[in-house]
């Protein structure tokens, strides 16, 4: 049924695309006159209302990023559209139990419009925020400078801290002008440190990107994975785990092996399991340009995101970047002859067919989990005729945990690479069975008794993550309407949370 989906929505692509590609790529055939960009502020301006001055219109729909978005388009993505902040750890209640022993097992939101990106890390638990100074690396655009003036300084703060070695009037501040572009060319450019590291370690030269290149690491800066590399169990630098990987080619393959091999990522304890674990945040650039279907015509981020639109006469790209659901697909139909409607379906089809199998993966990964918490408490698992089978576990238990980590935290449910995110999660769900396999061969080889079903106790994690300083808000994933992606979830969501 997947299969003849997807070429269905290849099939379509394919009869827009050769007309309409190099024109939607190249820029030219475009409605309207872009301005031609001048210098627009002084080197080294961080406030974007100097930079509006020359550029208002563009400002204007920067500005934007902290208005409401349109309810009822997106099926996954809700953010904050009906007025309540979506809490995905009480939309997979998985994660609770596999994230239990630091932050993320306590507050773990969907993302809004890039004005909250400060304002929401300071209303998070402080549990989250625990590394200081490291979390105005992909936030502020004083993360440059301060790194700059004082690494030591910035990542020995505490998050208010650093927090305070901001101006004043910027302490709110997320992603501005000076975080994408040069101020004289208003070519785009990065102006992060963690960025250049990691670029080199693909090969790249970060003064020499292709224009894809470039457009893909304005965004990429920010919408990537890294960790906060830990000495003496201290935050020390904000490093991306690309060593070993080409560009294209970030793989949750090469990533897990520079989490494994690097003790100097294991940046918490899973309780659990008391394994000593790295963490995955948002890969949308890993997993994007893996080969996905958009990034091999030469794609870049904005392509979608940021829409040509109309302010005062002028037209302008879009700055206030949100779900492609949200503006109607306006971005799409420079390629796809669909209707707005007939996308959003192909959309929601790749979403679901991925939720579906995320939630597997989820619970198969949380079982496992479960299952090296019993043996630790009724086996001695250093004892030589247990560990071998023991360590084999744990390695298969890390694979499964990382690639569901890795889907979970990707913000397109699946849609920037639904091939990719197909394999990842099939894989995620083999290492997951073969972890429990051998687990349960274990525990029965030596007397202890496994039910057919291991209790996962859902809602003890969900529920008891201590206080939230706001109070928690609980939005409890709604199934498809239609009922498709329930037909394939392991049980009814409602059942386990009731
Ligand atoms: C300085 C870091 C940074 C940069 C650069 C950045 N983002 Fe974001 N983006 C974020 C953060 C953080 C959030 C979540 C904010 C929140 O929830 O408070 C976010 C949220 C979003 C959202 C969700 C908005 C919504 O309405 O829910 C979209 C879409 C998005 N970013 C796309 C992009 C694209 C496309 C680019 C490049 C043109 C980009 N971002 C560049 C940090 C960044
Ligand atoms: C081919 C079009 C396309 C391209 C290219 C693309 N996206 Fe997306 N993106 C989407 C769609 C469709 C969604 C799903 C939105 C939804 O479910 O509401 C999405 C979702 C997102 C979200 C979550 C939005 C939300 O409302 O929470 C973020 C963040 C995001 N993309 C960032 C990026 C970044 C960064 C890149 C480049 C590395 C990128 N996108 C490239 C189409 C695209
Ligand atoms: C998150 C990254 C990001 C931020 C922040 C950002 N821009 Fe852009 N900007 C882009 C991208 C991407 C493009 C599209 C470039 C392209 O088409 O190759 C763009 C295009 C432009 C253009 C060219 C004309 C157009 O509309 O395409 C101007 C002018 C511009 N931005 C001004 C600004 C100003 C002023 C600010 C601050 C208020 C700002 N930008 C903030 C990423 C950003
Ligand atoms: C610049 C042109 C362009 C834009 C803009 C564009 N696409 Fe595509 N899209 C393509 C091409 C090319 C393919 C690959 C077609 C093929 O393989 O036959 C494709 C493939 C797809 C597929 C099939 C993917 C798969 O692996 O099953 C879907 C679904 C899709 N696009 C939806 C969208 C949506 C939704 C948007 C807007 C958010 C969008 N596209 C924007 C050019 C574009």
């Amino acid at each position: 049924m997947l299969t003849s989906a997807r070429t269905r929505i290849a099939g379509a692509a394919t009869l827009a695309v050769g007309l309409l590609l190099a024109a939607a790529l190249g820029g030219c055939g475009m409605v309207g006159e872009k301005p031609v960009p001048e210098p627009a502020a002084p080197a080294g301006e961080h406030d974007p209302a100097v930079w509006g001055e020359k550029y208002p219109a563009v400002y204007q729909t920067w500005l934007d990023t902290a208005d409401p978005r349109p309810a009822g388009k997106s099926r996954y993505k809700r953010g904050f559209d009906d007025g309540q902040m979506y809490d995905k750890l009480s939309e997979y209640p998985f994660m609770p139990l596999l994230f239990k022993g630091w932050g993320f097992g306590i507050d773990y939101q969907e993302p809004r419009g890039h004005y909250y990106m400060v304002i929401d890390q300071g209303e998070a638990d402080p549990s989250r925020v625990k590394a200081g100074g490291a979390c105005l690396t992909c936030k502020s655009p004083y993360a440059e400078d301060l790194n700059t003036e004082d690494k030591d300084a910035l990542f020995g703060a505490t998050y208010d801290e650093a927090i305070g070695m901001l101006p004043e009037e910027h302490r709110e501040l997320g992603a501005a002008c000076i975080d994408c572009h040069d101020n004289e060319t208003m070519e785009l450019q990065t102006r992060r440190w963690t960025v250049d590291a990691a670029l080199t370690e693909v090969g790249l030269d970060p003064g020499a990107l292709s224009t894809q290149q470039q457009r893909l690491m304005v965004c990429g800066q920010c919408h990537c994975t890294y960790s906060v590399m830990k000495e003496d169990g201290a935050s020390v630098d904000v490093d991306f785990p690309w060593e070993g990987s080409e560009w294209g080619a970030v793989t949750v393959e090469n990533v897990i092996d520079t989490l494994v091999n690097d003790p100097a990522r294991l940046e918490w304890t899973q309780e659990v399991t008391g394994l000593k674990l790295g963490f995955i945040r948002h890969p949308d650039i890993e997993f994007y340009s893996a080969g996905s279907p958009h990034m091999n015509v030469g794609m870049a981020c904005n392509d979608c995101h940021m829409p040509d639109i109309r302010v005062n006469n002028e037209t302008v790209s879009d700055h206030n970047l949100m779900s492609p659901l949200k503006t109607d697909m306006v971005t799409c139909k420079r390629c796809h002859y669909d209707s707005a409607e007939e996308l959003r379906a192909r959309v929601f089809a790749i979403q679901d067919a991925n939720a579906a199998l995320f939630i597997n993966a989820g619970y198969k990964t949380a079982t496992a989990a479960k299952l090296i918490e019993l043996t630790n408490a009724s086996l001695e698992t250093s004892a030589a005729d247990i560990k071998p089978k023991y360590d084999e576990a744990i390695g298969h238990y890390t694979q499964a945990f990382y690639r569901t980590v890795w889907m979970g935290a990707e913000n397109s449910l699946g849609f920037h690479n639904p091939a990719e995110g197909q394999r990842i999660l099939k894989d995620a769900q083999t290492e997951a069975d073969a972890a429990t396999a051998i687990l349960r061969e274990l525990l029965a080889s030596k007397g202890v008794d496994v039910p057919a079903e291991v209790p996962l106790e859902l809602s003890k994690y969900l529920d008891d993550r201590g206080v939230h300083k706001k109070g928690f808000v609980k939005a409890h994933y709604l199934p498809d309407p239609s009922g498709q992606a329930q037909k394939t979830w392991p049980r009814s969501l409602a059942a386990i949370l009731e």
